[in-house]
């Protein structure tokens, strides 16, 4: 049975055409998975692996070096606090515990409403900002204990918590899995016409060109 959707299997064949090689599509093809079920399901690897003439085994193969992809549930909204340095100076450890007893879990593990998850992370790159944490990789600057209980009802409420301190506040917050609202589109006269490895004879062009 697939594991696609109607419309994701026609985006996922799409994304296949684009290139010379089928496995070159697997990380879009993951991208894609994630944001269908907000995990790598085991349908979804071999689904990706018939797509892309490969195995099941590549396909978690290659996710797995991925912090992004995750291969068990988790919350809706996967919220990451860093620890790093500069946020380590700046409170990230209360702000970490914090959210351990706010939300009574432990990292890694679901609440039972479904909607939450918590990671510790490394260095999310906003260390003139500290402390930030994210939410489904969307940005909350100098975070306080606070804003973090705010983000929460935000979120328990329905409503976009995305103008609270965050660096992005156009917008909806996506479930988990989601990474860009605009889906890449490529017109036909646009592609650059690249060929199977194979069936490309003689040096490349720029060694023609320099001799
Ligand atoms: S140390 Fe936290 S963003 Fe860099």
């Amino acid at each position: 049975m697939s594991f696609f959707n109607e419309e994701n299997e026609a985006i996922a064949r799409d994304i296949v055409g684009r290139y010379p090689v089928a496995r070159s599509a697997l990380i879009p093809l993951l991208h894609l998975a994630q944001e269908q079920e907000g995990w790598i399901t085991k349908p979804a690897m071999e689904q990706i692996a018939e797509l892309t003439n490969t195995t099941s085994v590549e396909v978690l193969g290659t996710g797995t070096f991925y912090e992004m992809f995750k291969f068990h549930p988790v919350g809706r909204y996967l919220i990451k606090v860093c620890t790093n340095i500069s946020c380590q100076l700046s409170g990230a450890d209360e702000l970490l515990e914090h959210v351990k007893t706010s939300l009574g879990v432990e990292e890694g593990s679901i609440t039972e409403d479904e909607l939450f998850t918590f990671e510790e992370a490394e260095c999310v790159a906003a260390c003139t900002e500290a402390p930030c944490f994210t939410v489904n990789y969307r940005y909350f600057h100098r975070a306080t204990k606070e804003l973090f209980d705010e983000v929460v009802v935000d979120l328990r409420a329905g409503e976009s918590p995305l103008s609270k301190g965050s660096a992005d506040d156009q917008g909806v917050m996506p479930e988990h899995g989601t990474l860009s609202r605009v889906r890449q589109q490529i017109p036909k006269s646009r592609c650059a016409g690249i060929k199977h490895p194979e069936e490309i004879k003689g040096p490349p062009n720029w060694i023609e060109e320099s001799v």
